[in-house]
């Protein structure tokens, strides 16, 4: 299993570019299942979600070619409509080939994803929803199984704006007979990138980037060319490191529209942003400032972000208090972090950090992906070495991390085994 060692204490400092994002690439590679024909990707991130999702997709009979960060998948003799306990318990968002295939192939039968390290993550709103639509549904053995002869649209209202929910079921009504009006939806900047390409490829939908979705249904829908738009967690990761380490970081190919709560969080540490139409320049402060934080659906402070920010935030000057009201196990990092030296109470779904001045390097090892990254950033002001362990959790998210930070003057390098 592979390690990465950090020795900490670096500047950071120069340019990267922002690779495609994971949770826009996922959702948009699994929409080729609505349509005949090869639809083409531009941009897709090289991590081990894409590879899950393409093994997925191809164990259903997808013919897949991959060249550099381009995908070309063409869905036309599927021959399973089944995706499997093995594929699925890699990756969470396997379940989102339940929409696709109900809606193209009139069944599908997905395995339930099991347990997962930042909470319960059910997905029962995924399965309302489809049974607003007409679908009949029933667990049995470990697998949803759905079954429609035709999907039709109805006007949903989700209890909360979950994400791949959305997706799954805007997919789904692309294909239904007539209108769905999805209310509470989600209103992530991914969610606008699939709907989007949804529309390329034929499909009709209004509303994307609101909480209100309307979807007129279509009989059919064509392959498009598709380019995946810039991870903004991957960015938001780099501007924390650019923070942390006082360092000086220009990150191109990035949408710093996508970034707004991200950016007013980090000006209140004491960083200085500036942003360009693709580009986002960030310079730390000498010491950074505390803020708190509570994270919240877009446009509000990412989840994906909250672990991060608590690296940050344990070296800053004060104290300040995270709260998590997305996810509500998302704290598994604190006991890791702590032993990096960080001072962090756990009182509820808040996080209580007293910044110290400096934190000191330690074996620890990695439990989901955007903890990994906190350990990553901790170890780049550690004193001393770090090793973070189980690094597969940061290869599911961040394409290339340790060479992108290596460029920038980080002192880490990976340890194969
Ligand atoms: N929820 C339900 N029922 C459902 C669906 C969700 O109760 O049927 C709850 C969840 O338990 C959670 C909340 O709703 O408390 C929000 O979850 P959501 O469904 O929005 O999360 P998700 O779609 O499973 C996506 C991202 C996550 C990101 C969350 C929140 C993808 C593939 N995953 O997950 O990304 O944290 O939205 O923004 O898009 C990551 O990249 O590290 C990651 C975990």
């Amino acid at each position: 299993m592979d390690k990465i060692q950090i020795n900490g204490g670096c500047r950071l400092a120069g340019e990267v570019a922002v690779s495609g994002a994971k949770n826009a690439a996922l959702p948009i590679l699994v929409s080729s299942l609505l349509t005949e024909g090869a639809c083409i990707y531009h941009n897709v991130p090289r991590l081990r979600d894409i590879e899950s999702i393409k093994d997925l997709l191809s164990y259903l009979c997808a013919d897949i070619e991959t060249w550099d960060d381009t995908v070309r998948i063409a869905a036309d003799g599927l021959c399973k409509t089944e995706a499997p306990y093995d594929l699925v318990r890699k990756m969470r968002a396997s379940i989102l080939v339940l929409g696709p295939l109900l809606a193209r192939y009139k069944k599908a039968r997905v395995s339930l994803p099991g347990g997962c390290a930042i909470g319960a993550r059910p997905i029962n709103l995924h399965l309302k929803g489809l049974a607003a639509m007409g679908a009949r549904i029933s667990l049995e053995h470990g697998y949803v199984e759905a079954e429609a002869e035709e999907l039709t649209g109805d006007d949903i209202c989700l209890d909360m704006p979950t994400v791949t929910g959305t997706e799954n079921l805007m997919m789904a009504a692309t294909l239904a007979k007539g209108t769905t009006i999805l209310r509470n939806a989600a209103r992530e900047p991914e969610i606008f990138a699939l709907a989007d390409a949804l529309n390329q490829m034929g499909a009709r939908i209004e509303g994307a980037g609101t909480s209100v979705l309307t979807i007129h249904g279509v009989e059919e829908l064509h392959p498009a060319e598709i380019t995946i738009m810039p991870d903004r967690i991957e960015a938001g990761t780099f501007m924390v490191a650019a923070a942390m380490t006082g360092g000086d970081i220009r990150l191109t190919r990035c949408e710093p529209a996508h970034l707004r709560s991200v950016i007013s969080k980090l000006e209140l540490t004491g960083a200085r942003v500036e942003t360009g139409v693709e580009s986002i320049r960030v310079t730390g402060p000498e010491r950074i400032a505390s803020a708190d934080i509570k994270t919240a659906p877009y446009p509000g402070f990412p989840t994906d972000m909250q672990a991060q920010f608590m690296v940050m935030m344990s070296v800053a000057s004060g104290l300040s208090v995270i709260t998590e009201t997305i996810f509500e196990n998302r704290f598994i990092h604190v006991s890791e972090l702590r032993r990096l030296g960080a001072n962090i109470r756990i009182s509820g779904n808040s996080a209580i950090i007293q910044g110290a001045p400096s934190l000191s390097g330690a074996p620890v090892m990695a439990t989901d992906l955007r903890a990994s990254a906190s350990l990553i950033l901790g170890g780049l002001v550690a004193k001393g070495a770090t090793i973070v362990d189980r690094v597969y959790h940061l290869d599911r998210g961040y394409d290339g991390i340790e060479k992108k930070f290596r460029k920038l003057g980080a002192d880490i390098q990976r340890i194969t085994r």
